[in-house]
């Protein structure tokens, strides 16, 4: 909101919504049109401040809602678990994290309501409205590989929050620490033989959770046509639909619908 306006004199528009995705290199931002789960304009993305703290964080955000002219209520995914909007993990993000209190800290920012939920979760709810059927039928478990290895546990399109299967011990490892898409790049591993890691991962989740189908998001999740092939586990397992959108989609998708973890 300006100072030259109220919320009466400039509604936001019925059907829109924003979603803030924080991840460990970018903020990003955008209007979603939840009719369709398109970005309305374009997404405004800024450097993920270093050290990443709570104030700096919300600075960023404050900003980007302002640059935007945003003056509804706001979704903001955090890569960490949100429980009563008390951010409880900080796998890859500054450890200060730990017991924030989001509505506290983001309220002082923001002027219109808001709602805080993990960075897995809300992509897996984009998936549900905006991709495949597969999304929403049966158990299903959708995955992010990115910096870490995000879930979202999903039933018939209803999402068990927080399940952070990233941090199961595959092997002798965390998931995420052997078959994340910083991994790959970090260990500067072959796609074959990172997606090898993938399957071993999958076929771990598989035996423990039984799901129908996993689905793969993630900025990767593009390229699923070069390493899908080396994936051998029973269950069916296919790329998301909305790729790099879907957290802040899913974060729009949150806001408007009073989802608060
Ligand atoms: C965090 C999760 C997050 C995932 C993807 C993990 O390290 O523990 O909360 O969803 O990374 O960002």
């Amino acid at each position: 909101m300006t100072a030259q306006h109220s919320e009466h004199d400039v509604p936001h528009h019925e059907g829109h919504s924003f979603g803030i995705d924080v991840g460990g290199s970018g903020i990003k931002g955008a209007e979603v049109d939840l009719a369709t789960g398109e970005f309305v304009g374009d997404r405004l993305k800024i450097a993920t401040p270093k050290p990443a703290t709570p104030q700096a964080v919300a600075e960023v955000i404050s900003h980007i809602v302002s640059e935007k002219g945003w003056d509804g209520p706001v979704g903001i995914t955090m890569p960490s678990v949100v429980k009563n909007q008390v951010i409880r993990s900080a796998a890859n993000i500054d450890k200060s994290w730990i017991g924030i209190d989001a509505q506290e800290l983001f309220g002082a920012y923001l002027d219109a309501p808001f709602t805080v939920l993990n960075d897995a979760d809300a992509a897996g709810l984009a998936e549900v409205a905006y991709g495949d059927d597969i999304a929403r039928t049966g158990p299903v478990i959708f995955l992010t590989l990115g910096t870490g290895i995000g879930s979202a546990f999903l039933l018939d399109g209803q999402l068990f929050p927080n399940t952070e299967i990233g941090h199961l011990i595959v092997g002798e490892k965390e998931a995420e620490q052997q078959a994340s898409s910083a991994v790959k790049d970090r260990e500067e591993l072959k796609t074959k033989q990172w997606a090898k890691r993938v399957n071993r991962v999958l076929h771990d989740y598989e035996a423990l959770f039984n799901p129908s189908a996993f689905i793969i998001g993630g900025g990767i999740s593009r390229k699923f046509d070069k390493w899908g092939e080396y994936l051998s586990i029973d269950t069916p397992v296919v790329a998301a639909q909305l790729r790099n959108r879907a957290g802040i989609v899913g974060a729009a998708m949150a806001a408007k619908e009073g989802i608060r973890p």
